[in-house]
Parts: structure tokens; sequence; C-alpha cells
């Protein structure tokens, strides 16, 4: 049988899927065209919307979320890995009433901010300074921008397949518009002729496991050279750990023995609230010190809010050694699961994972970012990501999934029912 034909099978799977799906969510619909009249196309952030229209929410607890129209689901997605322990946890909760019964943004500085940053900074190795930003995106922005001053160079270096936010200088597809230079994440000695052919360079940036590059981790041989790479020709080196950092106690850098001298951070150390912040190098991040007459400006209004600041710290206080240890075995055990439903069928899917991070694939075979892209284009993925939401499984389209401390043996066995049903129905049509 040739693709053509696949792909005409797999586009039928997705209209059953999609008939389904809307029978399902009449609320949704109409709250999204409503809304469509004032928000362009109903909704406000590209990562959210899958097609027909997405399922528009009303209330979450603990790993389950409910929609408009009464249907439960189970949460894997955590609004993209932030929400650790999963929703409205009470530790968390109670901070933040706190904090809002107190006050929250004085134009001033408060201790709270003191007290991340101290959390922080005993947790990742290589940071001794940190400076709080609004989001992952702005984190890595305001990297970019130390990196420069520090450097006194313009030029970035991105990875392949490596995410950064919407910073347009760090998507690593938009190099061509943007000059900054590209390398392999998957190949050390690509990676060093690369680099050193660019000429001199600010940073170079990478997520040291690919997050929405397929979650893939970077050989460890890729990161030494990169490290050895910058110490040799003045070049800053950032792990991106927007999406990592919950992979050890200390982020994924912890496990690889390589210090970068900046970590761009976002989600988690929110605890479910806007954050970004980057540490580092004391004497890097210097270059924001307010005591020094040249120093970079860094504004924000919202910089260091007190509900952030909170929340992040009692979030990441509960995630300790022991919580993150049993969230990467649970990821374990359901990647396991997934493979023995896959086993069970013949369908062409496979499932990557490092820890609490997954990403199940419309391919038999996915090892490198190239055959996860190409996958998450596949049309068996919108029919396994439209199939398994409609068995209350909540996932992106591109279906990353990943593990929060509310999760147990339970969850994952109903996860690992639902993808078996889901391939059994692939199956099936198929024919
Ligand atoms: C590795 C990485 N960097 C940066 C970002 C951007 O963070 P935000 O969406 O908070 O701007 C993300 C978001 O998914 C991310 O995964």
């Amino acid at each position: 049988m040739g693709t053509t034909d696949t792909d005409i099978i797999w586009r039928r799977a997705i209209e059953k899927a999609t008939a389904e799906y809307t029978e399902r969510h009449p609320r949704s619909r109409d709250a999204i065209r409503q809304m469509a009249a004032w928000l362009p196309g109903g909704d406000t952030r590209s990562t959210t919307w899958f097609d027909p229209y997405p399922m528009v929410m009303d209330a979450a607890r603990g790993a389950e979320m409910t929609d408009v129209d009464g249907n439960v689901l189970l949460d894997f997605l955590r609004n993209y890995t932030l929400l650790v322990h999963g929703h409205c946890p009470p530790f968390v909760e109670e901070p933040i009433r706190d904090a809002l019964s107190r006050g929250f943004l004085f134009g001033s500085p408060m201790r709270e901010q003191g007290a991340l940053a101290e959390h922080l900074v005993a947790r990742l190795r290589a940071a001794g300074r940190v400076r709080f930003t609004n989001s992952g995106t702005e984190a890595t922005m305001l990297a970019a921008r130390i990196a420069r001053r520090y450097t006194g160079r313009r030029r970035l270096a991105v990875a392949r397949f490596s995410y950064h936010g919407s910073f347009e200088d760090l998507v690593w597809d938009a190099a061509e518009r943007t000059g900054s230079a590209l390398f392999p994440a998957d190949d050390a000695d690509g990676a060093e002729a690369a680099l050193r052919a660019a000429g001199p360079l600010a940073a170079i940036f990478i997520e040291p496991v690919l997050g929405s590059g397929g979650i893939l981790p970077v050989p460890q041989d890729v990161l030494e050279r990169l490290r050895v790479v910058a110490d040799e020709t003045g070049a800053l080196l950032v792990f991106d750990e927007v999406m990592n950092f919950r992979l050890g106690y200390g982020g994924a850098q912890e496990g690889t023995g390589v210090t970068p001298d900046l970590t761009t951070l976002g989600k988690i150390i929110g605890g479910g609230m806007p954050i970004g912040a980057v540490a580092g190098r004391t004497e890097v991040l210097a270059v924001t010190d307010p005591h020094r007459p040249d120093h970079m400006e860094h504004g924000g209004t919202f910089n260091g809010h007190r509900l952030a600041m909170v929340a992040g710290l009692a979030s990441l206080q509960a995630l300790d050694r022991a919580a993150i240890e049993r969230i990467n075995a649970l990821g374990d055990r359901l990647a396991a699961g997934v493979r023995s439903a896959i086993a069970a069928h013949d369908v062409a899917v496979s499932i990557t994972n490092v820890g609490s991070l997954l990403n199940f694939h419309a391919a038999a075979d996915v090892h490198t970012p190239e055959q996860a892209e190409e996958a998450a284009g596949a049309p068996l993925r919108r029919f396994l990501h439209l199939a398994l939401v409609n068995r209350g499984i909540f996932l992106p389209t591109r279906c990353e999934m990943c593990i929060s401390t509310v999760m147990t043996e339970e969850t994952i066995g109903r996860a690992v029912a639902a993808v078996d049903d889901a391939l059994a129905e692939a199956e099936r049509l198929r024919g």
C-alpha cells in the first residue's frame, strides 16, 4: 500500500474521530464561536488550538479537568508540563491566599523574591545569582541580552529543534531571517564545526533534553563539546531548562556534569503563576547589578510578582528528590506500558521518554528530532490525538505527555488502557 492510500485511510479515521469529538463537545463549540467575535478564531494561544476546536475548560482539581460539556479528562498536558503537582494543590493555594490578603505588587523589592532565588541557587550547581521575568520567552530574551552585553558580541547560536519560546532570534527555523547560527543537537563534530565556522558568538543555546523536539536527550558528548567550544571561543553556554528543570533536583543538567554559564527557567518554578528566570554565574548576572554605573537596564512591571514567588517556592519545596524520583519512575512505567500496548497491535507508533516527560509518536522508530518532526506531521498523529481525547486523556496535538505528583499506578493504568483501545480502533479502521 502506498503512502497516499494510508494517508487517505487515516484522514477517514480523523473524520470519524472528529464526528465523535463534536458530538461530545457542543458547548465548547458554541463558546469558541462566541469568543471568535473578540478573539481571532476564538482562542488566544496557538499551542492550545486544534481542529475542529479545542475543549473549553471549566474547572480542574488534582489529576483531572472538567470541560464546559461536563467531560472529565485525565490531564497529561499539565499546561505544557508546569503543573507538576496537579491542579490546585492545597500547599500552593495556601501561600497564594495569604499573599492575596497582604498585597502582591509594590513597585519595590519584597523578601519573597530573595527566598525563591535562594532556593534556585541551592538547587542549581551552576548558579550564583537569579533574575526574574514573567515567562520562559522573556527569560531566554533576557539571557540573550545579558550574553550580548557580557561578551560585547551580537550573534547567537541555536541548536536545531531546540525550543526557546517565541523570541525570533532564538527560533531555530527562523535563523535564515534572523542571522542566528544553527548547529545539530545530536552530532558533536557537526556542532563544533558549525559553531567554529559561525564567527564570534555571544551565546550558544540548547535544551539538554529536546522538549518539543520529541523528548530526546541531547547526547552527553554534544553537551561536553559545547562547553569546550564555548570556553575556547569566548561564547556563553546557555542551557534552557524551562521544560527540563523538573527532570532532576538540579534540573536535567545535574545528570550531565556539564555546567552552563546561564540557565533559563520558567514553568514549574512559578507553581502555576506566570514566571521566568535567568540563573547563572555571579560575574555574568552582575551586568544587571544596579550598583554598577554601566549596568544593563532590565525592567518589567510584573517581575518578581509575589504570587509567583510564593507559589513557586511552595511548589519547588514539595518537589524534592524523592518526588522527582517517583514521577520519573512513573514516567518510565507509562512508557513501558505504552510499549506493551504498541507491541500488541500492528500500528506504526512509538514512545520516547526521559523520566516524567514523554512523547507518543506516529512512527515506529523515533531516535532523531527530524524523525519526531516528520511523525508530528502524519495524519495518524492527528487521529491518535483525537482518539485519546475521546477516551478521556488530555494531551497536546503533538502527543507529549507528562507525569505529575498526584498521579498513581492507577492513573498510568487508565492511560495505557486508553492507548491500547485507541490502537485497536486504528487497526479496525485501517482494515
Ligand atoms: C524549553 C522552553 N523554553 C522556553 C519556553 C517559552 O516559555 P513561555 O511559554 O513561558 O514563554 C518554553 C515553553 O514551552 C520551553 O519549553
